[in-house]
């Protein structure tokens, strides 16, 4: 039987690159995002699963059913979660920052991962589980108009931090073989940056840093951190959480 794994984004960008590793390694992939045109579509061993994260009802729905199968993949040789869905939007000071726009990015950030962190390692049997958490430098540090980004990559890299000691402390979780990463990608050539540098300077005044890494090439290309992505879902070894980056 193959690996299984179920990717968010799944649609562009490092989720994509992601997907393209995984099936290349001979991994089983759900893949979900709003588009439906992705690369794969119909290549062997890819499902895909159009859901918009922020609408929490067909959510929660969906992947319920999910989590009850996941729970039956006991012949797998291992499982993983890579939460890779994510928005930088609404950019502009906190001053200005609609509840409704803040809340949407706070679901895909922040509350969807974590809750698909938490019920995925409760539902998978004794295979090993490995969950990457794809984190930024805006989890640990503030950027003017990002409030939105910033709050939601540093409530994830808490939550991955909390699943790890609670898979260590409660006895509902015990012996099971999850181990979670929280991983940041470096500055990479995807949309997510081309929403960077297009930006007004009024609403994101660090921009002119992003244009600068674009002029002198130094974005990372997507493949590079998914295969990192691909290794850690291999990986064995280390300590239940770790905090990693993608350094080339
Ligand atoms: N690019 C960077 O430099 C960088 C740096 C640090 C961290 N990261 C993180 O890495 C992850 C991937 O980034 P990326 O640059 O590849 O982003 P991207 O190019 O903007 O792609 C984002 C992916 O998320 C999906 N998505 C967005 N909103 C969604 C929603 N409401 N429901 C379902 N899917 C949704 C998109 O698919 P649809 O539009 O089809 O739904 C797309 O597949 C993100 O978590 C990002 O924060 C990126």
């Amino acid at each position: 039987m193959k690996p299984f794994a179920l990717v968010t984004g799944c649609s562009r960008g490092i989720g994509s690159a992601t997907v393209r590793e995984l099936l290349a390694r001979g991994w089983e992939v759900l893949g979900v995002s709003r588009r439906q045109d992705c690369e794969f579509q119909e290549a062997e061993g890819f499902h895909h699963q159009r859901l918009d994260l922020t609408d929490f009802e067909t959510t929660s729905v969906y992947f319920t059913g999910v989590f009850h199968e996941v729970a039956r993949l006991a012949d797998r040789p291992r499982v993983g979660l890579v939460n890779n869905a994510g928005r930088l939007n609404p950019v502009g000071p906190l001053s200005r920052v609609g509840l409704r726009e803040l809340d949407a990015a706070l679901r895909i950030n922040a509350a969807v991962p974590t809750w698909l962190a938490g019920h995925f390692a409760g539902a998978v049997p004794k295979a090993p589980c490995r969950i990457v958490s794809l984190s930024s430098g805006a989890a640990t540090n503030g950027y003017p108009g990002w409030g939105a980004y910033c709050a939601g990559k540093a409530a994830l890299r808490m939550a991955d931090e909390v699943l790890a000691v609670e898979l260590e402390e409660f006895d509902e979780l015990a012996g099971r073989d999850v181990r979670v990463f929280t991983f940041a990608p470096g500055v990479v050539a995807t949309e997510m940056q081309e929403q960077i540098r297009s930006a007004k300077v009024a609403d994101f005044p660090r921009r002119e840093r992003f244009e600068e890494l674009h002029r002198d090439g130094l974005l990372v290309p997507p493949e590079g951190p998914a295969k990192r992505i691909a290794l850690l879902l291999e990986s064995d070894a280390g300590p239940r959480h770790q905090v990693l980056r993608y350094e080339g």
